[in-house]
């Protein structure tokens, strides 16, 4: 069956609290769109709460930078609720930009510290637009739980600071990154790579994964850094935005890995920028 659509907070909040009085819990998916397979694994998450599910879709301008692919971000509303009604998602929210950002809309919810470095030294805009719509999406909602993939490791983070410290009463959980099968993270921008680029991208992975490999043997980050920044520029990764191994759940920078941590990147092919991230468990 078609998901029940809403554009307006008052309608998805009428129908949430319907579902509430009858006892059922509420799981939220918030999206851009342009939904792939690491999307809808969130959702079959989500439904695998048993209540019901709600999946945003909504392309928020506040996170792009005017020089960013705002415009050109890909936008196919009929084949994403067509995804959903296939994965039996009984709403999307889909609100138009004015019932986000009405007229005189002057707050902005920031998060300090972990979003510092990494995604927020490249992109200084990129965590203030997403902090702020999701900490909307979560109150106009009210959802018990809400599903973030690790693909998005910083915001992740981000979200989980956010919602303890404004004390929203929600549950955030995580689900892996999708892979296709050559290893490269699913992305809705992996649209714009040209079939040489999308032939040299899984190379990210790799060079992640054996990073891990070494670090969690004892490899210090320099090094395992050194020699991951030499690979990338070998395969072809005109520019690398950075290259880091961080602390798991604070993201500060790690000389060695005692406690679970991550190696995180942003790397650019062409006009393409691409992010990934890759666990690394202390061995011993
Ligand atoms: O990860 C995304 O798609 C977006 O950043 C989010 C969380 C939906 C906020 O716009």
């Amino acid at each position: 069956m078609a998901p029940s659509v809403f554009d307006s907070i008052a309608d998805l909040r009428e129908a949430v609290g319907a579902w509430r009085k009858d006892g059922l819990t509420v799981a939220l998916v918030p999206t851009m769109g342009a939904l792939h397979e690491g999307h809808m694994a969130l959702v079959r998450a989500a439904r695998a709460h048993g209540g019901r599910t709600v999946v945003s879709l909504f392309v928020n301008p506040s996170q792009f930078a005017p020089d960013e692919d705002f415009g050109l971000y890909p936008r196919n509303p009929a084949d994403d609720l067509a995804k959903l009604a296939e994965a039996g998602v009984e709403a999307a929210f889909m609100p138009p930009t004015n019932a986000i950002y009405p007229p005189g809309f002057a707050t902005t919810v920031r998060v300090e510290g972990v979003t510092d470095g990494l995604e927020g030294a490249s992109r200084p805009h990129f965590f203030d637009g997403v902090a702020t719509v999701v900490t909307k999406l979560l109150l106009q909602c009210l959802p018990d739980v809400a599903l973030f993939g690790e693909k998005d490791y910083q915001q992740l983070v981000a979200v989980r600071r956010l919602v303890a410290d404004l004390d929203i009463p929600c549950r955030i959980e995580a689900a892996p990154t999708v892979r296709d099968d050559d290893g490269l993270a699913l992305s809705s921008r992996n649209a714009y790579l040209s079939a040489e680029e999308r032939r040299a991208a899984p190379r990210l992975y790799e060079v992640l994964s054996w990073m891990a490999a070494a670090l969690s043997e004892g490899g210090t980050s320099a090094e395992a850094v050194a020699n991951g920044t030499a690979a990338l520029e070998g395969a072809g990764f005109a520019r690398i935005d950075y290259l880091a191994v961080c602390n798991a759940e604070t993201l500060a920078p790690v000389e060695r890995v005692t406690a679970p941590a991550r190696v995180l990147a942003a790397v650019w092919l062409g006009e393409t920028r691409l992010i990934d991230n890759v666990p690394v468990i202390p061995v011993g």
